[in-house]
């Protein structure tokens, strides 16, 4: 399949970086937010990106232009009339994701392929929404994505053969590295590294160490390019409490019940880095 034209939903930190490795590739990329501030701070953020990539001399002036011309947004889902393929990156939500499937399954060309970045919900719920359950896949990239190589490529109940192959083909053709993974909760990466950051939260709560001295001793014990809880902060505890409950309801066992100091801090409204406070202080 020829994917010139990609849409991208959803315009924060994930669909930010997906928008943005997309043009790199080369790709037309509309990028839809319905939230006018989200989607100034993603377009700031890009630009950013390329201007320091400018001024290191890794690309020139007209590679920048060209990138800049290649990438358009929108607040309207019916942008992605002409997409080829759509990357949905927003709120973890299934009632949502559904609403949007199914707007989008009515806006777009019958050969687009809808496809979802969720981190553990179900491709084959999402896709029932839609009445092309054969061209819906997972697409599930990992933060930061203009540095994390990997796509896991997750198939639904119906998804055919020939979207596989064509996404597999896409995430190549965007520089990634695809990793096929059956549908079930939090695929591979989330499955194996989410229990190790709510154990980590745990021993914080359980006052085994300081956050500090947690993420100290597993970058240095257990050779972590950074530790579980600065990792928990730069994805978002929502993120990372929504991923636990999920796999705490899916699999019923109480090794995935979240840490209690995830919740809280959900509650307080301290997310991370993207709200300036998690387990660690961002405004100062
Ligand atoms: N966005 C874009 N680029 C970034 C970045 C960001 N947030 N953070 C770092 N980079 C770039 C830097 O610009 C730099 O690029 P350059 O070499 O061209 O200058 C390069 O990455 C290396 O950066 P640094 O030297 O500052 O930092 P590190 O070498 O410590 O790397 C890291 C930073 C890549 C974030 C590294 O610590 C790492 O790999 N951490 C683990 C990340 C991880 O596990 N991600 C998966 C999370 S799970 C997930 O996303 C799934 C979801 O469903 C929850």
């Amino acid at each position: 399949m020829d994917i010139k034209k990609i849409g991208i939903l959803g315009a924060g930190t994930m669909g930010a970086g997906i928008a943005q490795v997309c043009v790199e590739a080369g790709f037309k990329v509309m990028l839809v937010e319905i939230e006018e501030g989200i989607l100034k701070g993603a377009l700031s953020k890009i630009s950013k990106a390329w201007q320091k990539s400018l001024e290191k001399g890794k690309i020139d002036d007209a590679t920048k232009t060209s990138r800049e011309a290649l990438l358009e947004s929108s607040g309207e889902l019916s942008s992605f009339k002409d997409c080829d393929l759509v990357i949905e990156a927003i709120v973890e939500e299934i009632s949502v994701k559904k609403k949007v499937f199914k707007a989008m399954d009515e806006i777009c060309p019958d050969h687009t392929i809808l496809a979802s970045n969720t981190s553990a919900l179900s491709i084959t719920e999402i896709a029932a929404s839609t009445s092309r359950t054969d061209r819906v896949a997972g697409m599930h990239f990992f933060n930061p994505v203009p540095v994390m190589k990997l796509v896991e490529v997750i198939p639904g109940s119906d998804t055919s053969e020939s979207t596989i192959e064509a996404v597999v083909n896409l995430t190549k053709g965007i520089g990634k590295e695809p990793v096929v993974a059956k549908e079930t909760p939090g695929f591979i990466v989330n499955r194996i590294l989410n229990p190790l950051v709510n154990e980590a939260a745990l021993a914080y709560q359980e006052g085994v160490a300081s956050a500090e001295e947690i993420d100290k001793a597993m970058k240095l014990g257990a050779g972590l390019p950074m530790g579980p809880l600065a990792l928990a902060d730069m994805v978002g505890l929502d993120i990372v409490l929504h991923v636990t409950e999920t796999f705490f309801k899916e699999f019923g066992e109480p090794k995935y019940r979240p840490a209690l100091v995830l919740r809280q801090k959900v509650r307080a409204g301290h997310l991370g880095v993207k709200t300036g406070k998690g387990f660690y202080d961002y405004a100062k």
